[in-house]
Protein backbone atom coordinates (compact mmCIF):
# COMPACT_ATOMS: atom_id res chain seq x y z
CA UNK A 1 0.00 0.00 0.00
CA UNK A 2 1.55 3.58 -0.77
CA UNK A 3 0.06 4.81 2.63
CA UNK A 4 2.56 2.33 4.49
CA UNK A 5 5.51 3.10 2.51
CA UNK A 6 4.96 6.98 3.04
CA UNK A 7 6.65 7.09 6.05
CA UNK A 8 9.00 4.50 6.19
CA UNK A 9 12.56 5.03 7.01
CA UNK A 10 15.86 3.43 6.89
CA UNK A 11 18.20 3.78 9.51
CA UNK A 12 21.86 2.91 8.61
CA UNK A 13 20.34 -0.08 5.92
CA UNK A 14 17.85 -1.02 8.55
CA UNK A 15 14.59 -0.76 6.94
CA UNK A 16 11.77 0.44 8.86
CA UNK A 17 7.74 1.08 8.23
CA UNK A 18 7.77 4.16 10.37
CA UNK A 19 10.21 5.49 12.63
CA UNK A 20 9.06 5.08 15.95
CA UNK A 21 10.84 2.00 18.00
CA UNK A 22 10.11 1.14 21.61
CA UNK A 23 13.23 2.78 24.00
CA UNK A 24 15.39 -0.30 25.44
CA UNK A 25 14.36 -1.57 28.62
CA UNK A 26 10.43 0.27 28.44
CA UNK A 27 8.81 -2.68 26.56
CA UNK A 28 11.12 -5.74 28.05
CA UNK A 29 11.59 -8.18 24.53
CA UNK A 30 7.82 -8.05 23.52
CA UNK A 31 6.05 -10.57 25.41
CA UNK A 32 3.92 -8.95 28.16
CA UNK A 33 3.52 -5.98 25.35
CA UNK A 34 2.36 -7.96 22.70
CA UNK A 35 -1.02 -8.52 24.49
CA UNK A 36 -1.83 -4.49 24.40
CA UNK A 37 -0.19 -4.12 20.86
CA UNK A 38 0.47 -5.38 17.40
CA UNK A 39 4.27 -5.28 17.14
CA UNK A 40 4.62 -5.65 13.54
CA UNK A 41 3.27 -2.31 13.05
CA UNK A 42 6.54 -0.73 14.99
CA UNK A 43 9.50 0.68 13.04
CA UNK A 44 11.78 -2.09 14.73
CA UNK A 45 11.86 -3.38 18.32
CA UNK A 46 14.83 -2.82 20.55
CA UNK A 47 15.44 -5.24 23.06
CA UNK A 48 15.80 -4.54 26.88
CA UNK A 49 19.62 -4.05 27.95
CA UNK A 50 21.33 -7.81 27.94
CA UNK A 51 24.34 -8.55 29.74
CA UNK A 52 26.59 -11.53 29.50
CA UNK A 53 24.71 -13.16 33.11
CA UNK A 54 21.59 -13.29 33.80
CA UNK A 55 21.12 -10.25 36.68
CA UNK A 56 18.62 -10.01 39.30
CA UNK A 57 18.80 -5.99 39.20
CA UNK A 58 18.98 -3.87 42.05
CA UNK A 59 16.93 -4.00 45.29
CA UNK A 60 13.60 -2.02 45.90
CA UNK A 61 12.74 0.61 45.92
CA UNK A 62 14.12 1.03 42.28
CA UNK A 63 11.26 2.99 41.01
CA UNK A 64 9.99 6.49 42.00
CA UNK A 65 7.66 8.89 40.36
CA UNK A 66 8.74 12.61 40.58
CA UNK A 67 6.17 16.11 39.47
CA UNK A 68 7.22 15.08 36.03
CA UNK A 69 8.96 12.18 35.28
CA UNK A 70 9.96 8.87 36.68
CA UNK A 71 13.43 7.96 38.22
CA UNK A 72 14.40 4.09 37.61
CA UNK A 73 17.37 2.59 39.51
CA UNK A 74 16.68 -0.60 38.32
CA UNK A 75 20.21 -2.08 37.47
CA UNK A 76 19.83 -3.85 33.86
CA UNK A 77 17.98 -6.82 35.42
CA UNK A 78 18.04 -9.46 32.65
CA UNK A 79 17.66 -13.39 31.86
CA UNK A 80 21.25 -13.27 30.06
CA UNK A 81 22.14 -13.23 26.45
CA UNK A 82 21.73 -17.29 26.27
CA UNK A 83 18.29 -16.85 27.09
CA UNK A 84 17.58 -13.74 25.39
CA UNK A 85 19.27 -15.77 21.90
CA UNK A 86 17.45 -19.43 22.94
CA UNK A 87 13.72 -17.47 24.23
CA UNK A 88 13.10 -13.69 23.41
CA UNK A 89 14.74 -13.53 19.84
CA UNK A 90 12.16 -16.45 18.20
CA UNK A 91 9.69 -14.93 20.22
CA UNK A 92 10.06 -11.60 17.63
CA UNK A 93 10.70 -13.32 14.86
CA UNK A 94 6.83 -13.90 14.15
CA UNK A 95 5.65 -10.13 14.38
CA UNK A 96 8.76 -9.57 11.12
CA UNK A 97 9.93 -6.35 12.71
CA UNK A 98 13.31 -5.30 12.68
CA UNK A 99 15.28 -6.53 16.11
CA UNK A 100 17.52 -4.47 17.65
CA UNK A 101 19.64 -6.10 20.51
CA UNK A 102 20.65 -3.83 23.20
CA UNK A 103 23.86 -4.93 25.23
CA UNK A 104 25.37 -3.91 28.19
CA UNK A 105 28.91 -5.04 29.72
CA UNK A 106 30.75 -4.19 32.75
CA UNK A 107 33.92 -4.57 30.62
CA UNK A 108 34.93 -4.26 27.04
CA UNK A 109 35.63 -7.71 26.68
CA UNK A 110 32.17 -8.17 27.75
CA UNK A 111 30.82 -5.91 25.18
CA UNK A 112 32.48 -8.21 22.73
CA UNK A 113 31.38 -11.69 23.67
CA UNK A 114 28.21 -10.32 23.67
CA UNK A 115 28.69 -9.46 19.94
CA UNK A 116 29.89 -12.69 19.00
CA UNK A 117 27.17 -14.60 20.74
CA UNK A 118 24.75 -12.76 18.43
CA UNK A 119 26.64 -13.13 15.38
CA UNK A 120 25.06 -17.03 16.12
CA UNK A 121 22.12 -15.31 14.74
CA UNK A 122 23.39 -12.63 12.56
CA UNK A 123 20.77 -13.10 10.09
CA UNK A 124 17.81 -12.56 12.72
CA UNK A 125 18.97 -9.64 14.68
CA UNK A 126 19.32 -6.09 12.73
CA UNK A 127 21.09 -4.16 14.91
CA UNK A 128 22.67 -3.84 18.18
CA UNK A 129 22.23 -0.62 20.19
CA UNK A 130 25.55 -0.14 22.45
CA UNK A 131 24.54 0.95 26.13
CA UNK A 132 27.37 2.95 27.03
CA UNK A 133 25.26 5.21 29.31
CA UNK A 134 23.54 3.41 31.81
CA UNK A 135 23.71 5.58 35.41
CA UNK A 136 22.71 2.60 37.18
CA UNK A 137 25.13 -0.20 37.17
CA UNK A 138 28.00 -0.15 39.81
CA UNK A 139 30.98 -1.12 36.52
CA UNK A 140 30.69 -0.01 32.22
CA UNK A 141 27.81 1.74 31.42
CA UNK A 142 27.57 5.39 32.05
CA UNK A 143 31.44 5.61 32.74
CA UNK A 144 32.18 4.18 29.10
CA UNK A 145 30.00 6.62 27.59
CA UNK A 146 31.48 9.79 29.55
CA UNK A 147 34.83 9.16 28.16
CA UNK A 148 35.42 9.35 24.43
CA UNK A 149 38.37 7.12 24.44
CA UNK A 150 36.28 4.42 26.09
CA UNK A 151 33.53 5.06 24.34
CA UNK A 152 35.29 5.04 21.00
CA UNK A 153 37.13 1.75 21.76
CA UNK A 154 34.12 -0.03 22.94
CA UNK A 155 32.48 0.63 19.68
CA UNK A 156 35.32 -0.29 17.42
CA UNK A 157 35.32 -3.62 19.32
CA UNK A 158 31.76 -3.99 18.72
CA UNK A 159 31.99 -3.11 15.09
CA UNK A 160 34.89 -5.67 14.34
CA UNK A 161 33.54 -8.10 16.05
CA UNK A 162 29.99 -7.58 14.32
CA UNK A 163 28.84 -9.18 11.54
CA UNK A 164 28.83 -7.62 8.57
CA UNK A 165 25.39 -6.82 8.28
CA UNK A 166 24.95 -5.83 11.78
CA UNK A 167 23.89 -2.37 12.54
CA UNK A 168 26.13 -0.67 15.30
CA UNK A 169 24.24 2.01 17.52
CA UNK A 170 26.20 3.85 19.69
CA UNK A 171 23.24 4.97 22.72
CA UNK A 172 24.78 7.86 24.75
CA UNK A 173 24.15 9.68 28.02
CA UNK A 174 23.36 12.70 28.13
CA UNK A 175 25.57 13.39 31.38
CA UNK A 176 28.40 14.44 29.77
CA UNK A 177 29.88 18.25 29.23
CA UNK A 178 30.00 17.94 25.65
CA UNK A 179 28.13 15.90 23.46
CA UNK A 180 29.59 16.42 20.30
CA UNK A 181 32.77 14.79 21.36
CA UNK A 182 31.49 11.69 22.63
CA UNK A 183 29.11 11.78 19.48
CA UNK A 184 31.94 12.18 17.56
CA UNK A 185 34.44 10.15 18.76
CA UNK A 186 31.44 6.52 18.35
CA UNK A 187 31.29 7.94 14.86
CA UNK A 188 34.80 7.52 14.25
CA UNK A 189 35.12 3.96 15.33
CA UNK A 190 32.73 2.99 12.99
CA UNK A 191 29.04 3.18 14.82
CA UNK A 192 26.61 3.10 11.92
CA UNK A 193 24.11 5.48 13.74
CA UNK A 194 23.93 7.27 16.97
CA UNK A 195 20.96 7.03 19.96
CA UNK A 196 20.07 10.10 22.43
CA UNK A 197 19.64 10.47 25.32
CA UNK A 198 19.58 7.47 27.75
CA UNK A 199 17.94 8.76 31.38
CA UNK A 200 19.61 11.73 33.31
CA UNK A 201 21.50 11.09 36.75
CA UNK A 202 18.80 12.36 38.89
CA UNK A 203 17.69 11.98 43.14
CA UNK A 204 14.03 11.96 44.86
CA UNK A 205 12.76 11.16 48.18
CA UNK A 206 10.55 7.79 47.82
CA UNK A 207 8.06 8.25 50.04
CA UNK A 208 6.54 5.42 51.60
CA UNK A 209 3.67 4.56 53.80
CA UNK A 210 5.58 3.41 56.37
CA UNK A 211 8.96 4.82 55.69
CA UNK A 212 10.92 7.09 53.09
CA UNK A 213 14.31 6.58 51.44
CA UNK A 214 16.17 8.28 48.67
CA UNK A 215 16.53 7.06 45.53
CA UNK A 216 19.38 8.28 42.83
CA UNK A 217 19.02 6.96 39.37
CA UNK A 218 18.11 7.70 35.72
CA UNK A 219 15.38 10.12 35.52
CA UNK A 220 13.30 9.85 32.14
CA UNK A 221 9.52 10.87 30.76
CA UNK A 222 8.38 14.49 30.12
CA UNK A 223 10.65 16.30 32.13
CA UNK A 224 13.83 15.36 29.74
CA UNK A 225 12.35 15.74 26.30
CA UNK A 226 13.76 19.54 26.58
CA UNK A 227 17.38 18.26 27.49
CA UNK A 228 16.74 15.02 24.87
CA UNK A 229 16.02 18.18 22.00
CA UNK A 230 18.80 20.14 22.75
CA UNK A 231 20.74 17.36 22.59
CA UNK A 232 19.75 15.52 19.39
CA UNK A 233 20.15 19.42 18.00
CA UNK A 234 23.73 19.71 18.84
CA UNK A 235 24.68 16.13 17.48
CA UNK A 236 22.54 16.90 14.57
CA UNK A 237 24.66 20.36 14.00
CA UNK A 238 28.05 18.59 13.87
CA UNK A 239 26.83 16.88 10.66
CA UNK A 240 28.61 13.54 11.51
CA UNK A 241 26.88 11.78 8.50
CA UNK A 242 25.25 8.78 10.64
CA UNK A 243 21.47 8.75 11.35
CA UNK A 244 20.39 10.05 14.52
CA UNK A 245 17.57 8.07 16.70
CA UNK A 246 15.95 10.66 19.39
CA UNK A 247 14.81 9.53 22.67
CA UNK A 248 13.09 11.33 25.89
CA UNK A 249 9.67 12.13 26.72
CA UNK A 250 7.68 11.35 23.97
CA UNK A 251 4.33 10.53 23.78
CA UNK A 252 2.50 12.23 21.21
CA UNK A 253 2.80 13.37 17.74
CA UNK A 254 3.82 16.54 18.52
CA UNK A 255 6.89 15.13 20.00
CA UNK A 256 8.20 13.16 17.29
CA UNK A 257 7.85 15.81 14.90
CA UNK A 258 10.12 18.16 17.10
CA UNK A 259 12.53 15.65 17.64
CA UNK A 260 12.30 15.41 13.74
CA UNK A 261 12.84 18.88 13.43
CA UNK A 262 15.99 18.66 15.83
CA UNK A 263 17.24 16.67 13.56
CA UNK A 264 16.44 12.92 14.60
CA UNK A 265 15.92 10.17 11.79
CA UNK A 266 13.77 8.20 14.22
CA UNK A 267 12.59 7.86 17.78
CA UNK A 268 12.33 5.83 20.65
CA UNK A 269 9.06 6.01 22.87
CA UNK A 270 10.32 4.93 26.90
CA UNK A 271 8.27 6.18 29.95
CA UNK A 272 5.19 6.50 27.95
CA UNK A 273 4.50 3.12 27.87
CA UNK A 274 4.71 2.49 31.14
CA UNK A 275 1.56 5.49 31.20
CA UNK A 276 -0.31 3.69 28.18
CA UNK A 277 0.77 1.49 26.98
CA UNK A 278 -1.06 1.64 23.20
CA UNK A 279 1.13 4.98 22.80
CA UNK A 280 3.42 3.68 20.40
CA UNK A 281 0.35 2.59 18.14
CA UNK A 282 -1.43 6.27 18.77
CA UNK A 283 1.46 7.96 17.78
CA UNK A 284 2.27 5.49 14.62
CA UNK A 285 -1.47 6.43 13.43
CA UNK A 286 -1.62 10.14 14.67
CA UNK A 287 1.90 10.61 12.37
CA UNK A 288 0.53 8.84 9.75
CA UNK A 289 -2.86 11.03 9.64
CA UNK A 290 -0.78 14.32 9.97
CA UNK A 291 1.49 13.49 6.95
CA UNK A 292 -1.49 12.70 4.88
CA UNK A 293 -2.81 16.27 6.03
CA UNK A 294 -0.07 17.89 5.03
CA UNK A 295 0.64 16.29 2.00
CA UNK A 296 4.35 15.14 2.84
CA UNK A 297 4.94 12.29 0.71
CA UNK A 298 7.74 10.52 3.19
CA UNK A 299 9.57 11.56 6.26
CA UNK A 300 12.46 13.30 4.16
CA UNK A 301 10.06 15.59 3.00
CA UNK A 302 8.93 16.03 6.18
CA UNK A 303 12.35 16.57 7.43
CA UNK A 304 12.98 18.75 4.83
CA UNK A 305 10.32 20.82 5.53
CA UNK A 306 10.66 21.45 9.23
CA UNK A 307 14.08 21.33 9.52
CA UNK A 308 16.05 24.43 12.02
C1 LIG B 1 12.25 1.44 33.72
C2 LIG B 1 13.27 1.81 32.69
C3 LIG B 1 14.19 0.88 32.28
C4 LIG B 1 15.17 1.22 31.33
N1 LIG B 1 16.07 0.28 30.91
C5 LIG B 1 16.96 0.59 29.95
C6 LIG B 1 17.83 -0.40 29.43
O1 LIG B 1 17.80 -1.57 29.81
N2 LIG B 1 18.73 -0.01 28.48
C7 LIG B 1 18.80 1.27 27.99
O2 LIG B 1 19.63 1.54 27.11
N3 LIG B 1 17.95 2.21 28.45
C8 LIG B 1 17.06 1.91 29.41
N4 LIG B 1 16.18 2.86 29.84
C9 LIG B 1 16.25 4.21 29.25
C10 LIG B 1 15.27 4.36 28.08
O3 LIG B 1 15.56 3.46 27.05
C11 LIG B 1 15.30 5.80 27.53
O4 LIG B 1 16.60 6.07 27.00
C12 LIG B 1 14.99 6.84 28.58
O5 LIG B 1 14.01 6.38 29.48
C13 LIG B 1 14.51 8.16 27.97
O6 LIG B 1 13.34 7.99 27.21
P1 LIG B 1 11.84 8.27 27.80
O7 LIG B 1 11.89 9.63 28.45
O8 LIG B 1 10.93 8.17 26.64
O9 LIG B 1 11.59 7.21 28.83
C14 LIG B 1 15.20 2.54 30.80
C15 LIG B 1 14.25 3.49 31.21
C16 LIG B 1 13.30 3.15 32.14
C17 LIG B 1 12.29 4.18 32.56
Amino acid sequence: MESESNFSVEIAGIKMKNPIMPASGTAAYGEEISDFIDVSKLGAFVMKTTTLKPRQGNPTPRMCETDAGIINFIGLQNPGIDVVIREKIPFLLKFEVPIIVSIGGATIKEYVWLTEKINNKAELVNGIEVNISCPNTEEGGIAFGQDPEIASDVIAKVKRAASLDTVVIAKLTPNVTNIVTIARAVVLAGADAIALINTVRARAKVRGKDETSWLNGGLSGSAIKPIALKLVHEVAQAKLGVPIIGIGGISTVTDVLDFLECGADAVQIGTANFINPNVMMEVINGLKKYMEEKNYSNIEQLKKGKML
